[in-house]
Order: C-alpha cells, then sequence, then structure tokens
C-alpha cells in the first residue's frame, strides 16, 4: 500500500468521505508563494492555505523564530504560570489593534476564539443581572467556525443545518439590511447580549462584501441597546481586505474581537479574543469572579513566537501597499470574467478576488486547471476565488487570474448531488 493508498483509506480530510474521496496531492516542502510537491511539481498557493500565510511559506524570521523557541521552551501549562512569549505578544498585538481592546484571552484556533467571545459575552451581560441574554445575534451569509457554537453563529441556512440537534439556538439578520437587523434586536430584546459579524468581508459563506455604513450602525444599535459589538476579523483582519482591521473601513472599535488565521503567518494554529478592559472588568465582577475557559494548549510558546515574528513582519513592510497593488492586479486579471456565460459576478476587494459563477465547472475542469497553470485553487459552492499570499508579486498574481478566467470560461458542471454539502 502506497502512502497515498493509506491516506485515502485511513485519513479524514476537511469536509471529504473516507472511501470516495477527492484527489489529494502529496506536498513535501514549500516556500514563499510555492508548494512543492512529492513528484518535483509545483503549486502556487492561491488560497494562503485557507488564508493564513500572509507573509507566504516558511519565512526564515518565523521558521528561525520556532527553532529558538523550541530549544527553550515548548510547551507549559498555562494556569499557574506565564511565559516571555505569551507576554511580548500579547503587547505586541495590544499596541496594533484598537486603543480599547487590551484585554488578552489565547486560544487555539479560530472557531475556538469565537467560542470564547460568545462566552465572554454570556458571562458579561450575567454579571450585570441578565442572565436570560444568552443569545446572539449573527448575520445571515456569516461564518465563524466548524465547532457547535461556532456552528450556531454561523449562516444558519448553510453548510451547518445537519448539525441543528447540537446547536445552541442564535438570532439572526441580513447585514443587507439593516432594518432586519433591528426588528430582530427589538423582537429579541429580552434574550440577545451580543451582535457577532465578520465586519466588510462575509468569507467562507457568502463571499462578499458590504457597506461598511453597516458596522456604525451596529455599534450605535448595541450602545442603545447594552449589547456587546464583536468582531470575527480572522478571516478579514492582517490587511486581508486592505486596512489592518476591517472594522477600520467604518471607524469602529467593538467591544470584543476575535484574530487568527495570519497571527502566526500560518505556522501554528493560534487566535485570540481580545476584549474592552470594560467587558473583562464586568466578567470578573460577576460570578464565579473568573472567566471560564483554558484549553491544555492555551498560549502555546512556540505558536507564540511564531506570532511575535509574524507581526514583526506586518511591521517592516507596507502590507497596505502590496494589498493595494494585488488588488489592482486581481481587478484587471478578473473584471473580464464578467463577459462569461457561466459567472454570475465578480467581485475583488484588497487581497480577495471572487468569480462567482452559475454552477461550478466539473471536478475533472477544476484538477486539469489546477495542473495545467500550476496554481492551486479550492473553489466551492459557486465561488472560484484567490486570497494569496500578501507578498505575492504581480506575476503570481496574474498566473492566478489566468487559471481562474480558465477554470470560470469552463462549461457549468453537474448539480452536486447534495446542495447542503460543500467542501
Ligand atoms: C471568519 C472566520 N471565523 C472563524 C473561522 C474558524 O477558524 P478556524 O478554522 O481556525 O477554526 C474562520 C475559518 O475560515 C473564518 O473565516
Amino acid at each position: 500500500m502506497t502512502a497515498l493508498d493509506f491516506d485515502r483509506s485511513h485519513i479524514w480530510h476537511p469536509y471529504a468521505s473516507i472511501g470516495n474521496p477527492p484527489p489529494v496531492r502529496l506536498v513535501k516542502s514549500a516556500r514563499g508563494t510555492e508548494l512543492t510537491l512529492a513528484d518535483g511539481r509545483t503549486l502556487t498557493d492561491a488560497v494562503s492555505s485557507w488564508w493564513c500565510v500572509a507573509h507566504g511559506h516558511n519565512p526564515p524570521a518565523i521558521v528561525e523564530a520556532i527553532r529558538r523557541q523550541s530549544e527553550r521552551l515548548s510547551h507549559v501549562m498555562f494556569g499557574g504560570f506565564t511565559h516571555e512569549p505569551a507576554i511580548e505578544l500579547a503587547q505586541a498585538l495590544t499596541r496594533i489593534t484598537p486603543p480599547a481592546l487590551d484585554r488578552v484571552f489565547f486560544a487555539d484556533s479560530g472557531s475556538i476564539a469565537v467560542e470564547v467571545a460568545a462566552k465572554m459575552a454570556v458571562q458579561y451581560q450575567n454579571a450585570l443581572g441578565f442572565p436570560a441574554k444568552g443569545r446572539l445575534l449573527a448575520m445571515k451569509g456569516g461564518y465563524h467556525g466548524d465547532t457547535c457554537c461556532a456552528m450556531a453563529l454561523s449562516d444558519p441556512d448553510g453548510m451547518h443545518t445537519l448539525f441543528r440537534p447540537i446547536m445552541p439556538r442564535h438570532h439572526f439578520a441580513d447585514p443587507l439590511d439593516f432594518a432586519s437587523v433591528v426588528e430582530a434586536v427589538e423582537t429579541h430584546a429580552d434574550e440577545i447580549g451580543a451582535v457577532i459579524c465578520e465586519p466588510v468581508f462575509q468569507a467562507a459563506n457568502a463571499m462578499r462584501f458590504y457597506d461598511p455604513e453597516l458596522l456604525r450602525r451596529l455599534r450605535a444599535l448595541c450602545d442603545e441597546k447594552g449589547l456587546l459589538l464583536i468582531f470575527d476579523e480572522i478571516a478579514a483582519g492582517f490587511h486581508r481586505t486592505g486596512p489592518l482591521w476591517a472594522g477600520e473601513w467604518a471607524g469602529v472599535t467593538p467591544d470584543i474581537m476575535c484574530v487568527g488565521k495570519a497571527l502566526t503567518g500560518g505556522h501554528l494554529t493560534l487566535a485570540a479574543t481580545i476584549a474592552s478592559s470594560r467587558v473583562a472588568d464586568t466578567i470578573s465582577a460577576g460570578r464565579p469572579g473568573a472567566f471560564m475557559h483554558g484549553p491544555t494548549y492555551m498560549a502555546n510558546p512556540l505558536a507564540c513566537a511564531a506570532g511575535i515574528a509574524s507581526l514583526r513582519l506586518f511591521a517592516e513592510s507596507d502590507y497596505a501597499a502590496m494589498v493595494a497593488r494585488i488588488e489592482r492586479v486581481l481587478s484587471t486579471g478578473l473584471l473580464p470574467c464578467r463577459d462569461m456565460p457561466n459567472v454570475k459576478e465578480v467581485r475583488v476587494k484588497g487581497a480577495v478576488g471572487i468569480v462567482e459563477v452559475g454552477r461550478m465547472p466539473a471536478r475533472l475542469d477544476i484538477e486539469r486547471v489546477i495542473d495545467e497553470h500550476g496554481v492551486w485553487l479550492r473553489p466551492f459552492c459557486n465561488f472560484i476565488y484567490t486570497m494569496p499570499p500578501l507578498i505575492s508579486g504581480v506575476d503570481t498574481i496574474e498566473r492566478i487570474c489566468a487559471a481562474i478566467r480558465d477554470l470560470a470560461s469552463c462549461e457549468p458542471g453537474p448539480l452536486p448531488a447534495d446542495p447542503d454539502f460543500h467542501e
């Protein structure tokens, strides 16, 4: 049995079956924007390995930081101990988050950071004497992760409907229709304690952008009604849409912010939930006098060291300018797709380029385009998209656009066997 045969029959991949899995490619190494496969071919990583490899793969500064940290301290429980990497990373993070946000909880993934934010909202409202306000208002078309609470805050009609029996119930509104937000908040005023959204860019579900004005209105509404505002910046943060934080499009500071993905430049799993002192102090003043979450690998020193090195890289170069350049090349390269018969819309903002098609081309066409262009794409639902490493040069982005144009011009594939399923 070859290694790939074993993989096919024994190892689950994301959103995949064992028994009839989609093809996987054996990767041996990576550098910059390029992945090198076991057979020697290279593929440009046009999705930044699910949007986290902002500085490209294996930049020496991050590799070296992890190596040096591993020689001193790879892990120690965070209960009863602290360490320099956690302190230094929290200091660096709170220097770049909006000034009001300076209380840091380190989580082990984006989904967990969202769970932590939701738990903070519950404890906050409890401490204020509103134990019934344990539900959140979330956005249709949103995505916040694959764990139970994060699924329950994601689009209610999206990919997680199967899991309704184990998901807590929340309320939803449409970010394109502020009246629906007000209506939901007023109808369920006695139950809702917080509002959560992905600022400006709804990524893994709707793959769409919305008017930053919604964030200003949400801020005013939350202030008026005593609700916490939570921004999930896990996909949009770290310059993905242009500014460091997507909330900057509206000049709005939330009460709690979740960051992840590019935090370590895509090198180790780490996320953070960052709250205001008002939220933290209120939680501390309520029962049981502590914030009740504490995972085994909380603030793992290796991940924190990678995070420090990643934030240093963000500080050393003008990422906003790099993203503006990517945006220009993506616009020029993808807008011609608008004239293709199977294309519904082309959307570009920052280092995000999306071609929405009427129906996804067949799997064989997707594989052909990846192999022929040497560009790794991971289309899903009706979205052919790129979110390339932010260090990508003009030539790289042009090659990615050529691959997307080729794929978007293919015939529509068969209807999906199960419309609720996507990878
Ligand atoms: C906005 C947003 N929140 C949360 C998550 C979950 O992050 P993770 O996959 O690290 O759990 C994602 C992942 O795509 C995301 O896009």
